[in-house]
């Protein structure tokens, strides 16, 4: 039999550091995804001195075209089976779009659209054979409305939760899962690598930890819970967004994005 693992790209730092670190209390074996080889080392040795687990990494940009593909022949030559893929790794990039720098979101669209649709549909077929498996995708509170000055940021976020949706309901008589984690504000390197620092999101909303939202996200998923909304203020969002007009939805996200200077 193969041996199960569970694939979490972006487990270098923040929600994904600590999905690892859940996952590895739970008992499964991992697969860890990121660019930075030196942090998912660390993380391999501290797994595996704590737990009974096997923890092995794979060092890839995702935002790369092949790498899905790269990253789904590691899986198949190692003959692992993937029972749990979180779609964890995602960017954010904080400014006016007509100012923005192209690379970043050219990146940005890689990474949170592309590589995370493409994992999903490499991995679904055999996923879909088991008797149980899951999929976690890690969207954003972003995703409920239009984001002024995250607007590329905002939109990737939509379609996770869009995408995730509906292959829930594609799959709901198979023994797979799709749930969509919708964090709020998170303390993580996030803010740093989006140059959220002028934002004042941060200073308006409560900010979780990542070690609260990567549990809540774990239980959820378990549960196969289809949307899951971390934070009681967060989960008001949605339900604010659906009563709203649009156009005053949009100009209270531009509010909370205002910059501070
Ligand atoms: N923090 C928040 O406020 C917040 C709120 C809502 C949703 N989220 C979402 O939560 C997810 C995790 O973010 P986080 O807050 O934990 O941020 P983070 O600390 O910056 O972690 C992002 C992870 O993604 C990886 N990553 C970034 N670019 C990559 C690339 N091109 N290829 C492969 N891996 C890449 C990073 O690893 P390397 O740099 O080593 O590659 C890192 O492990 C994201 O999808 C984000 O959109 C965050």
């Amino acid at each position: 039999m193969k041996p199960n693992i569970a694939l979490i790209t972006g487990a270098s730092s923040g929600i994904g550091m600590e999905l690892a670190r859940v996952c590895a209390r739970n008992g499964h074996n991992l697969l860890l995804t990121a660019r930075r080889e030196k942090r998912l080392l660390e993380l391999k040795k501290e797994l595996e001195a704590e737990f009974d687990v096997d923890v092995i990494f794979y060092t890839i940009d995702l935002a790369d075209y092949d790498a899905p593909e790269k990253l789904f022949e590691f899986v198949r030559k190692n003959s692992f089976s993937v029972q749990i893929l979180v779609n964890n790794a995602g960017v954010g990039d904080y400014g006016f779009f007509h100012e923005s720098d192209w690379k970043r979101q050219a990146a940005m669209l890689d990474l949170n659209i592309r590589a995370l649709t493409h994992l999903t549909h490499l991995f679904l077929p055999e996923m879909i054979k088991q008797d149980r498996a899951y999929i976690l995708n890690v969207a954003s509170t972003a995703a409920f409305q239009p984001g002024p000055m995250m607007s590329v940021y905002y939109a990737t976020k939509s379609y996770v939760l869009s995408f995730g949706e509906a292959i829930a309901n594609e799959l709901q008589d198979t023994g797979v899962s799709v749930t969509t984690l919708c964090p709020g504000p998170t303390e993580s390197e996030f803010q740093k690598e989006a140059n959220m620092e002028k934002s004042k999101l941060f200073d308006r909303f409560p900010v979780a930890t990542s070690l609260d939202v990567a549990e809540y996200g774990f239980k959820a998923m378990m549960k196969g819970k289809r949307v899951a909304i971390y934070g009681l203020i967060n989960k008001m969002v949605p339900r604010a967004v659906a009563i709203s007009p649009r156009n005053f939805v949009t100009k209270v996200s531009r509010f909370i994005q205002q910059r501070k200077d």
